[in-house]
């Protein structure tokens, strides 16, 4: 089966396609991007991801005549033509290739790329659980646009994964959690499912939304909330959240065991409410 990527117009295999070296995605991180899933072969929350998108292009005032009808045609072609049981795609728009200046070109096309991969599922994850680190938030103060301006992502994932954790969580300077390096966090409190608010310093996750709505229909109480670094270590059960991911249960913090030290019971009901969204259409 193929790797499929979309580039200004085109479908090819993965490995031929490429990008001018000025374009501003790659001299600026000038971009932003969408990584959606498919389950049973049919992308899934794409109105959603859609509307975040469109979000983040308008935030960088990126200007295109891109519509949500074309992208997500284009989306399920690229899908189609990977042929995977299931697939990740990655979407990303530039705005486009231009002498290197900081200046905003007045005149350039936007660059769409699409790339099309195997799904590799993390289910096992659940039953396991992952511990990871704290790292403090320096990133800038736009979390609320998916930019591909990630290396402040990078590093903290990397010193996640040299200490032998998962991922890292990142800690604002006033104590609160924002969010892991690739997804969304959740603490269970009682009968209290807890999320840190929408906001300048987290992505409004896709998957968040749909979790909210899942552990609502639970019959949990359900808060948007600043979650402290202590009320985090204090929590019966934690998890995080993303497209690919799904729900990835939290067992220890910063090597400090989170409630019981495994997976808990709030956070697989709240996954099994979440799975009828996909298996019940
Ligand atoms: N990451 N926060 C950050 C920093 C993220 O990178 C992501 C997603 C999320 C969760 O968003 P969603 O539920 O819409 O996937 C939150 C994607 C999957 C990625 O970059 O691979």
């Amino acid at each position: 089966m193929p790797e499929i990527a979309y580039v200004n117009g085109e479908f090819l295999p993965l490995e031929q396609a490429m990008i001018h070296v000025e374009d501003r995605g790659f001299q600026f991180a000038d971009a932003v991007y969408e990584v959606v899933r498919t389950y049973r072969g049919q992308p899934f929350a794409l109105n959603e991801h859609m509307a975040r998108l469109f979000r983040s292009l308008d935030s960088i005032r990126l200007q295109h005549t891109f519509t949500a009808d074309h992208l997500k045609s284009l989306i399920t072609e690229a899908v189609r033509r990977a042929g995977f049981v299931e697939s990740v795609v990655y979407l990303q728009i530039t705005r486009g290739r231009a002498p290197r200046h900081r200046g905003i070109p007045s005149k350039s096309e936007p660059t769409l790329v699409i790339t099309v991969r195997e799904l590799h599922s993390v289910a096992h994850l659940r039953e396991t659980g992952v511990s990871v680190i704290t790292f403090p938030d320096n990133r800038w103060a736009r979390c609320d646009i998916k930019t591909v301006a990630l290396l402040a992502n990078v590093l903290a994932y990397r010193d996640a994964r040299e200490a032998g954790a998962y991922d890292a969580v990142f800690v604002e300077a006033d104590g609160t959690v924002s969010e892991s390096t690739a997804g969304n966090v959740f603490i269970v409190t009682g009968n209290k499912v807890s999320t840190p608010p929408k906001g300048p310093r987290i992505l409004s996750g896709v998957t968040r939304d749909k979790i909210l709505e899942a552990a609502r229909a639970t019959g949990l109480e359900v808060r948007e909330e600043p979650v402290a670094k202590e009320t985090l270590l204090a929590a019966n059960e934690a998890f995080l959240t993303s497209t690919t991911a799904e729900i990835i249960p939290v067992v220890a913090v910063d090597d400090r065991k989170i409630g019981s030290g495994k997976p808990g019971p709030v956070t697989a009901r709240v996954y099994d409410q979440f799975a009828r969204m996909f298996t019940q259409k």
